[in-house]
């Protein structure tokens, strides 16, 4: 399964942000989305899930045109977790988490009990499980924004979308969220495509990664081959060496010493 997104030009009314991007996402690989504020991220990941329309090219879903699909077949593929998202105050947690798998549902039908054995799943592999009957507003940041993953995940999609999923956390946070990330995508061969700030992360995690500048694809590729002292300072305007330590797998970023 792929997510092909063609010449892309996607813009809020006339203005364009996004230009001519051509970009392919496979299902089984961690794809990060890397660039600076306001470079167009967000917008991508919305185009390419239908959360936004699009002004020319095309995004094409498992080899249809995402426009052809009907709301429940499409989550079957995909699932989004969007920069900002919010629930009503009185949600338990667990009812968050089912309601990821309205899609499944039937017209007219209640959950199965399978239904209630993916969710339950869910709320296991994401760590949420003893929060299942707290209201959303007990958890604390990390422990939403698993939560959120989990109820995306109910869904059951083949591909995960997530924008900026570690934002507002502290770093032990972050790297719970980058370490869960990781073992979905390791454990049961979900694909994830996320939005990245934390270059460091991304070397880390990513099996790809794309790098997007004043609304352009400036590069892609392995961690190895995007995240370079180059890339930093034509993207970031930002001077840094990227190093390898014995013993650890992938490279370092070393920022330049402030004066
Ligand atoms: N709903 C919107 N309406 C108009 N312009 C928007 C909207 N959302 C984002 N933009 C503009 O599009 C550009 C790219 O934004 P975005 O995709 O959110 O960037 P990023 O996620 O990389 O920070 C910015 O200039 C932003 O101001
Ligand atoms: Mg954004």
């Amino acid at each position: 399964m792929q997510v092909n997104c063609n010449h892309l030009q996607v813009g809020y009314g006339d203005t364009v942000i996004i230009n001519d991007m051509t970009i392919t996402i496979d299902k089984k690989q961690i794809t990060s989305i890397i660039g600076p504020n306001g470079s167009g991220k967000s917008t991508v990941l919305k185009a390419a899930t239908r959360l936004l329309n699009y002004q020319k090219g095309e995004v094409i879903i498992n080899g249809r045109d995402i426009r052809k699909y009907k709301s429940k077949e499409l989550s079957r593929y995909i699932g989004v977790l969007a920069q900002k998202h919010s629930a009503p105050a009185d949600f338990r947690v667990k009812e968050l988490v089912s309601y990821g798998r309205m899609p499944h549902l039937k017209p007219l039908s209640s959950f199965s009990k399978e239904d209630y054995e993916i969710i339950d799943k869910v709320m296991k592999t994401t760590g949420v499980w003893h929060l299942r009957d707290k209201s959303i507003y007990e958890c604390s940041g990390g422990e939403t924004q698993r939560v959120w993953i989990a109820t995306v995940l109910a869904q059951d999609p083949e591909i995960l979308f997530l924008d900026e999923p570690t934002t507002y956390l502290d770093v032990a946070h972050q790297l719970e969220v980058m370490q869960l990330v990781k073992n979905l995508n390791k454990n049961t061969g979900v694909g994830i495509v996320m939005v990245l700030h934390d270059l460091g992360q991304a070397l880390e995690v990513s099996d790809k990664i794309i790098v997007i500048k004043d609304g352009k694809k400036y590069s892609e590729g392995t961690p190895e081959e995007v995240i370079t002292p180059k890339m930093l300072k034509e993207v970031y305007n930002v001077d840094a060496d990227v190093i390898s330590i014995a013993g650890r797998e992938k490279p370092v970023i070393i920022y330049k010493e402030l004066a």
